[in-house]
């Protein structure tokens, strides 16, 4: 089921669209997971910066693309273009995890009456 809600993100990319997306993976077991694997160099939280300044900060991720966009690079373990970062290998849960730990760090993909962070959705990234 999962899987038919992933490809219909990846075809559409509103905000709506992401926001009920959002809910095909466990966003705690992403964020242990991310804490595990990628917080030695990504910041993962919704603050600070990231231990390797390379590394962009995930919070900014939803900001550049759809981050359901990443699932292909991320099940092949990023290999593509990405010069200083190590291949992982993530099994397609682990992906679909970290995948709904990322839309979680979206504060444009859930309904908010906090009209700063809802502004802040369409500022450019830091
Ligand atoms: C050893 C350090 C390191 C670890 C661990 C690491 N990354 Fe990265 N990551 C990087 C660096 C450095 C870059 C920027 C690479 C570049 O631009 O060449 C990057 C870039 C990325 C990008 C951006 C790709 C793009 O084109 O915008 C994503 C997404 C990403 N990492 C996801 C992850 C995920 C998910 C994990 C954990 C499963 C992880 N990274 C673990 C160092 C790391």
């Amino acid at each position: 089921m999962w899987k038919v809600a992933i490809a219909i993100s990846l075809a559409l990319t509103s905000v709506a669209t992401m926001a009920a997306a959002g809910n095909a993976g466990d966003v705690s077991r992403g964020r242990e997971l991310a804490e595990r694997r990628c917080a030695s160099c990504h910041a993962i939280g919704e603050a600070g910066n990231s231990p390797d300044p390379l590394a962009p900060p995930f919070r900014n991720l939803y900001r550049q693309y759809p981050v359901d966009a990443l699932r292909p690079a991320l099940l092949k373990g990023l290999e593509v273009g990405h010069r200083n970062m190590p291949r992982f290998v993530l099994s397609a849960q682990e992906v679909t995890d970290i995948i709904a730990f990322l839309h979680d760090l979206d504060p444009c993909g859930k309904p908010s009456s906090d009209d700063e962070a809802m502004a802040r959705c369409f500022a450019p990234a830091e």
